[in-house]
């Protein structure tokens, strides 16, 4: 392996790790598989009843990501940065432990976006959150805030970092495929109601 690729290799193992998962068992909040929409997410670990679960589960999501980032910048300088995000939040959705079968990496995105460009993070992290409270729907404010980071990258200075930008959009839309057709459906549940 190179040097790359071991930070690739270390973003994705960290992200693949299910926190949500990890705490709703360890909780004994149930199967999330079972509950809402049988996503790994906090979103979904909030239709448990146990806001602390979810907090701690968004915490954790974000703060694999902003790890991944820091910790490759730190020893390895600004690719390998990008790179473990990218692969953090690719890990997240895809995890090998799940069979593949992960979250839609809304807050391991935003987490990774927080460390790899705080300006660029606090700007999606303001968007998610008045696209969020407009609607009251989670799904609404993490199509909103993907759409807008390539935009508050190209605005606030941070076009280096494009193309993951581009790239994490793209897959956040993807995994959300089954949002937009309940949101078409108008079929799509409140933050807190159960799905
Ligand atoms: O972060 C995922 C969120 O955007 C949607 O979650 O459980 O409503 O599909 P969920």
């Amino acid at each position: 392996l190179t040097a790359l690729g071991l930070w690739a290799l270390l973003g994705y193992l960290l992200g693949s790790i299910p926190f949500g998962m990890v705490i709703t068992k360890a909780m004994g909040l149930g199967n999330l598989r079972q509950i809402g929409s049988g996503n790994i997410g906090a979103t979904n670990v909030l239709r448990t009843g146990n806001k602390g679960a979810a907090a701690a589960t968004l915490l954790l999501d974000g703060g694999k990501g902003a790890a991944a980032v820091l910790l490759a910048r730190a020893v390895a300088g600004e690719d390998a940065a990008q790179l473990a995000g990218l692969l953090a939040f690719l890990g997240h959705c895809f995890p090998v432990w799940l069979g593949f079968k992960g979250g839609k990496g809304v807050a391991t995105f935003l987490g990774l976006m927080l460390a790899l460009a705080w300006p660029v993070g606090i700007a999606c992290c303001l968007t998610w959150l008045a696209a969020a409270f407009a609607s009251r729907i989670s799904s609404v404010g993490a199509l909103v805030a993907a759409l807008s980071a390539p935009v508050w990258m190209q605005l606030l200075g941070y076009g280096g970092a494009m193309a993951l930008a581009v790239v994490l959009m793209a897959v956040v839309f993807w995994r959300h495929g089954a949002n937009i057709a309940r949101l078409r459906a108008g079929t799509e549940p409140k933050i807190g109601k159960k799905g």
